[in-house]
């Protein structure tokens, strides 16, 4: 079925092609300038799109084995997450029932039980209070009502997404409205992880525009990669997650030359020709298909920072196998490019235009007939910041 979709998405990508067409939207459609830097508009963003809405927060083989954690901070919240005896995976909140204390540092390891640096107590898997210290002198507790406080977690195609609210109603399978099953095709719970950075870049939204954007390639990044790019781009949409691909036919091959492929033989296409294109998961994530070092994927990873002027991204390069040593060096080197393209050319510019707009002097923003995605994107992020928690699973019906 997947696989259909994608052939389905190709042979649409050809048919713009032969007539140097993409898809349109009706209107141009204008943002207020204003939700680029307003601190109290961002601040519902953090507060009513990024602590309600599912967020990719890893990948599979980041915590492959039982035992198994990994914990980080998110906007501010520890959050731990592990994969238990049974290989499923389970988030909490990082802080111990007794005085908040973190369980462990962040960062990956792998442990049966967590054990509070702070007093002592100690807790299972599952979440449970197991032991408290000298239980004899602290007094009678019910250890039951005492848990970690768990977060809703999805592990699918090798995706780790978390809600950074305990009691969520959202259904995490009904946000990702079938696209987990095309993200799928990447097969990313078999790859290495190879190396992750972590760059600062402009308000989130300026840094998520520009995923969803093929327009400037030619030009912003005209001394890199963009040279003889399109500027044209199909947009294909899952609920709020969007796959922006080029209608061009050239694809690479996996020498990394560019192909005029066969249409004709499209039913029998290595995957990876059909992979093509920035898959973005909305609100923060997007991933892009490279030839560095053997088969390999960005997936860029959003964060709001402490203002609406800033963002952390965290870049994972994964790769399809683990890279021999000659292998490594063109991974490394391909890595180092595509950190200089974002935070060189994407992020810079995204810092600097937002110097223009804080000045209120313009108005509005514009997103084109061919800036559907962009377009669709602004559209959810106002949709869902007007929506109560009630009616926020509402949202997420086909
Ligand atoms: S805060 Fe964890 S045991 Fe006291
Ligand atoms: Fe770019």
């Amino acid at each position: 079925m997947s696989r259909e979709q994608l052939i389905e998405m190709a042979l649409n990508n050809k048919k713009h092609s032969d007539a140097g067409t993409q898809e349109y939207v009706d209107n141009i459609v204008k943002i207020p300038a204003i939700n680029y830097y307003d601190r109290e508009i961002w601040q519902k963003e953090v507060d009513l799109i990024f602590k309600r809405t599912p967020l990719v927060l890893g990948v599979s083989k980041e915590i492959p084995n039982p035992g198994d954690y990994k914990s980080i901070d998110v906007l501010g919240i520890p959050v731990l997450i592990l994969r238990d005896s049974k290989g499923d995976l389970r988030a909490y909140l990082n802080a111990c029932r007794h005085r908040g204390a973190p369980l462990v540092e962040n960062g990956v390891g792998n442990k049966k039980r967590f054990s509070c640096p702070y007093h002592g107590w100690t807790y299972d898997e599952k979440g449970s209070l197991i032991g408290i210290s000298s239980q004899q002198d602290f007094g009678d507790l019910d250890k039951s009502c005492n848990s970690l406080v768990s977060l809703p977690i999805l592990e699918k195609a090798g995706i780790i997404w978390v809600i950074l609210t305990a009691d969520s109603k959202v259904d995490m399978e009904k946000f990702l409205f079938g696209y987990d099953g095309l993200l799928e095709m990447f097969n990313l719970s078999d790859w290495h992880v190879f190396d992750t950075r972590i760059l600062k870049g402009p308000n989130w939204k300026v840094a998520y525009d520009g995923y969803l954007d093929l327009y400037h390639l030619p030009v912003l990044h005209s001394e890199t990669f963009g040279k003889d790019f399109s500027n044209q781009a199909n947009p294909y949409e899952w609920g709020p997650h969007q796959r922006v691909s080029s209608p061009s036919m050239v694809i690479s091959s996996s020498e990394g030359e560019d192909l005029i492929p066969d249409y004709n033989t499209i039913n029998d296409w290595p995957l990876e020709h059909l992979m093509g294109g920035v898959w973005t998961i909305f609100p923060n994530v997007s991933i892009a298909s490279f030839m560095g070092g053997g088969r390999s994927i960005l997936l860029s990873q959003l964060m709001p920072g402490e203002s609406p002027d800033e963002s952390y991204t965290t870049q994972y390069y994964l790769m399809e196998n683990k890279p021999t040593k000659k292998q490594e060096e063109e991974a490394r080197k391909q890595f180092d490019f595509l950190e200089y393209v974002v935070e060189v050319e994407d992020y810079k510019t995204g810092i600097r235009l937002q110097k223009g707009l804080k000045t209120g002097m313009i108005k509005d923003v514009l997103f084109g007939k061919n800036e559907g995605a962009g377009q669709s994107f602004h559209g959810w992020v106002d949709k869902i910041i007007n929506t109560s928690d009630e009616d926020l699973p509402d949202l997420y019906k086909d």
